[in-house]
């Protein structure tokens, strides 16, 4: 480990740059995440590079984390690669800052309340349950492709009240085509050329029409037939506190358009990840289906089983850990200030992220072995809170981190009871993440109906 990783005190330090953290940063637009993670392997707790025009801060320990996150809050915004995804969700919660972001996010947090996420939890078991009875033993299936049709569908009917079930393909084949556009995006001069006429870009624009056809069609639905008790209604309804305007439909169909994407894209590559790990360690399959059979004996789970389903949440718990969906998070200084008695000078990129610091062998004894006893009860209590972070942490804190649990562990607990699947022979494992980590090619899998 370098010197970087000093306790220091007093006047912040200045970091310098090697030849590793800028080798590892010329790679990136190819190789992403591999190359930062073997050279943060080498520098320790926080390191530099230039890349991109900008200074770039790695952070891989849990106090500067929680600083940059919690405590020095104030000193940063989300990094200019959030403007990526402005062009895709407008000024919504993810992409909000400041005052604007604050009041959105008061508005909003009601539909995430404990209450109203186990109330969406029968929603989970109805379409997973859909979805285990149209699977067939010996069935081929890409499980990443089963995994966003589901958690679409569940996103569609618990915040919208609308059955996407027949719209799926259409958005997904609209993801396809927006996300790997990032590379376009972080190119030089990227945003000016996301503005040019180049089929590519024509093609980012008709894909992102097609999500608006969806939403500003659920919005008109929804004001034509009045309340129906979901969070559009309740976008629709909500009314600033100083003047009492309304939401515009713009602004709308920027909360809706965040909350579809952000709500079903993660989610799903975790559940994804989650058949890929129970295929290959079948000691932990055996004890998922003993708590299952244990649990809820043969008949599919409620919400109200969510507490007990106790080693099925630690399943999921760690496969968040090797496989974070959203695999790093970035913000920028929007004034000179310090981490860890560093100083980050002001537009400075800090990036956390959750694929190095929980593959961390300093955090976490043998990193590599899937084990989902790290998160059996007490345990959490015993590691920094910030050595495990898949929803971010602080005021920008994941605001459907609640939802996410219930439905990681509700879709597992009512497929799992009936199904198992293997990858298929010969199918390599790999990941090109671009803005979350999805698996290269799908991930095809066998399904087998379970004796
Ligand atoms: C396994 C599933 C999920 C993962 C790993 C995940 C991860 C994250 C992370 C890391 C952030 C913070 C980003 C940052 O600080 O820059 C975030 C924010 C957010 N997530 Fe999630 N998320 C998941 C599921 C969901 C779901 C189910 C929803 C909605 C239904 C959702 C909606 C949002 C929104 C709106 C924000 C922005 C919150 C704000 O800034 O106030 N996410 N998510």
């Amino acid at each position: 480990m370098s010197s970087n990783s000093a306790a220091l005190t007093g006047k912040p330090q200045t970091l310098r740059t090697n030849w590793r953290g800028r080798w590892a940063m010329l790679q990136f637009p190819f190789s992403r995440i591999a190359p930062i993670e073997r050279w943060m392997r080498q520098e320790g707790d926080i390191a530099t590079a230039p890349a991109f025009g900008l200074k770039f801060y790695f952070l891989n320990n849990p106090e500067m984390i929680e600083e940059c996150l919690v405590s020095r809050h104030r000193d940063f915004h989300k990094d200019p690669f959030y403007g990526f995804l402005a062009l895709i969700l407008g000024n919504g919660l993810l992409t909000s800052e400041e005052d604007f972001h604050l009041r959105q996010r008061r508005m909003i947090q009601p539909a995430f309340h404990k209450q109203r996420v186990h109330g969406y939890g029968e929603a989970m078991v109805h379409y997973a349950e859909e979805m285990g009875a149209r699977w067939r033993d010996g069935q081929q299936v890409d499980m990443n492709e089963e995994m966003m049709a589901l958690a679409l569908s569940i996103v569609g009917k618990t915040l919208f009240n609308s059955d996407v079930t027949d719209k799926t393909e259409e958005v997904a084949h609209a993801l396809e085509t927006i996300l790997p556009m990032v590379s376009w995006y972080e190119a030089p001069f990227g945003p000016q050329l996301m503005k040019l006429p180049l089929p590519p870009m024509k093609r980012f624009r008709k894909a992102i029409a097609g999500l608006d056809t969806l939403l500003y069609g659920m919005i008109a639905e929804h004001k034509a037939s009045g309340d129906q008790g979901d969070l559009l209604s309740m976008l629709l309804a909500a009314k600033d506190e100083d003047d009492q305007s309304v939401m515009s439909d713009k602004q709308v169909r920027d909360e809706a358009v965040t909350l579809f994407l952000a709500g079903h894209e993660t989610t799903a590559i975790a559940l994804t990840w989650t058949w890929y790990c129970l295929s290959q360690h079948p000691e932990v399959e055996a004890r998922l289906v003993a708590e299952l059979n244990d649990v809820l004996g043969d008949r599919p789970p409620t919400p109200d089983d969510y507490p007990r389903l106790q080693y099925t949440r630690q399943v999921f718990a760690e496969t968040m850990r090797i496989f974070p969906p959203a695999y790093m998070i970035g913000r920028s200084a929007i004034r000179d200030t310090q981490i860890g008695g560093y100083e980050i000078p002001k537009d400075a990129v800090v990036v956390l992220s959750p694929y190095i610091t929980q593959r961390s062998e300093r955090f976490w004894p043998d990193p590599e072995r899937f084990d989902p006893d790290r998160f059996a009860p007490g345990e959490s209590e015993k590691r920094h809170k910030f050595t495990y972070f898949p929803f971010g942490g602080g005021r920008r804190l994941c605001i459907g981190e609640p939802f996410a649990w219930m439905e990681g562990v509700l879709v597992l607990a009512t497929l799992a009871r009936h199904w198992t699947a293997q990858v298929d022979p010969g199918h390599k494992i790999a990941y090109n993440p671009h803005v979350t980590l999805r698996p290269v090619g799908g991930m095809p899998m066998t399904l087998k109906r379970r004796a």
